[in-house]
């Protein structure tokens, strides 16, 4: 395979099809699926259902959840011709760096639920395919590891505002010391949405000790281990089963350290009480923003923006970039699809900022669509994780390629051979 940074984009698609169609010659179909639908209902087959449940599901009805679809579905896309299209190129700069493709990998927590390499190989992958992966707070490999797997490559991280601004500052400086370029802060989680599918298999994996790594890794948060909680908080006993026996050994093997040390020390438990007084900030409003300017000089995007209001807000707090988003409609059932949305944010933004995209992203044509709606770069979020649970890192880069070579036909196919070219004018609403 040849490296991506090189290859002119102009052979991505054919690439692509080339490699797929060949190997049908030999009998060889995609173990990991082209079609968003296939690839969902394969990694259905190889995931444990309360794991699928986690990544598939959604807030409420999952009203959100399909109107992100719907926003998509109602543009189309109008081809112009005679165009010279045979040399295209998917290259952007974002904040001074250049990037082969506008496609960056979304932060997706607990990826040990779809494969245990986890976030290792999508980092592997995110690297080998020269795409930039936000290193989710939730993660379940400490960022330092990712970051050791990936050379050179570009890796953001992603932040969740807890109830310790040491911890904050914390995070944020290993972020910086481990080469991410930009802090992506998610806002629409300050709270967990309330997810029926979770609530129905009664499975939360952070209460497993899953998806805490970048707190296990942290030497505020492990030096925190031997503070009090908060009395008030609840405490409520779990019943003594064999159920229960089983997730307490599995929380303990997740946990750093040797195993006599840790049932020992009792840790692993207390840094899940830890974890669950300290993840969640409500109370985090406009003016907290100025700590976090002031930790660092990194670019700084606010996830989770639908409001022209909020975009308008985020210029004039400094910050660097908006990432308009419903969370993959995870956190409010009945909220606006997240592609209704952008229009009015990037008006209100002017070209003062970068507007990235993501929630319902499924394919290269819908990249092209959030572009065309004035997208600087967009967010590929659940179908990496499908891939990853199918084939691990080999998985995650046949959704990445599958993806970026349908932009490029896309592209190509509509009469435009840059991302600058790729406009409103690109598009009608569907009648
Ligand atoms: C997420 N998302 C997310 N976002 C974030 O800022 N930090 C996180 O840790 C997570 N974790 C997470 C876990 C799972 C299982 C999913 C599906 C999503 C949201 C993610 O970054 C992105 O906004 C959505 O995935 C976009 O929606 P689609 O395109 O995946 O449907």
């Amino acid at each position: 395979m040849s490296d991506p940074m090189k290859r002119s984009s102009r052979e991505r698609g054919k690439e692509r099809q080339t490699e797929i169609f060949l190997d049908g010659i030999a009998g060889t179909r995609p173990a990991v699926p082209t079609d968003a639908t296939r690839l969902e209902a394969a990694a259905r087959a190889t995931m444990r259902p309360e794991g699928f449940a986690y990544v598939a599901g959604g807030a409420g009805s999952e009203r959100t959840m399909r109107a992100n679809r719907e926003a998509l579905d109602r543009w189309r896309i109008v081809p112009r011709v005679l165009c010279d299209v045979s040399c295209r190129d998917t290259s952007i700069t974002m904040f001074g760096d250049e990037h082969p493709s506008p496609l960056l990998l979304a932060p997706i927590g607990v990826l040990e639920i779809a494969h245990a390499d986890a976030d290792l190989a999508v980092a592997r992958a995110a690297a080998a395919e020269r795409v930039p992966m936000i290193f989710s707070n939730q993660a379940s490999h400490a960022m330092e590891e990712c970051a050791a797997v990936m050379g050179d490559a570009p890796r953001w991280f992603q932040l969740y505002w807890s109830t310790s601004n040491a911890l904050v500052a914390s995070f944020v400086a290993r972020a910086e010391a481990c080469g991410c370029r930009a802090i992506v802060l998610t806002l629409d989680t300050t709270m967990l949405g309330w997810r029926p599918r979770d609530l129905d298999l009664a499975y939360l994996p952070f209460l497993r000790g899953k998806g805490i790594a970048q707190y296990t890794s942290d030497s505020v948060f492990r030096a925190s281990l031997a503070q009090p909680l908060d009395p008030s908080a609840s405490r409520r006993r779990t019943p003594l089963t064999l159920s229960a026996v089983r997730a307490f050994i599995e929380l303990v093997r997740r946990h750093p350290g040797t195993f006599l040390e840790k049932m020992r020390s009792g840790e692993p438990r207390a840094a899940v009480q830890r974890f669950i007084a300290t993840y969640s900030r409500p109370s985090l409003a406009w003016k907290d923003l100025d700590y976090l300017r002031g930790l660092t000089s990194l670019p700084i995007l606010l996830k989770g923006i639908l409001h022209p209001d909020d975009a308008r807000m985020a210029v004039d707090a400094g910050m660097n970039g908006v990432i308009v988003s419903n969370h993959g409609g995870r956190q409010i059932d009945g909220a606006i699809g997240a592609l209704d949305a952008l229009p009015d944010v990037v008006d209100a933004v002017g070209g003062r900022l970068p507007v990235l995209f993501d929630s319902g992203i499924r394919s290269g044509a819908d990249v092209f669509t959030a572009l065309a709606l004035g997208a600087t770069a967009v967010c590929l979020g659940r179908p990496y994780v499908y891939g990853l649970a199918i084939a691990g890192e080999q998985g995650v880069r046949e959704v990445i390629r599958t993806v970026l070579a349908e932009l490029d036909l896309t592209m190509g196919l509509a009469g435009c051979v840059s991302i600058g070219e790729i406009t409103r004018e690109r598009l009608v609403r569907a009648a």
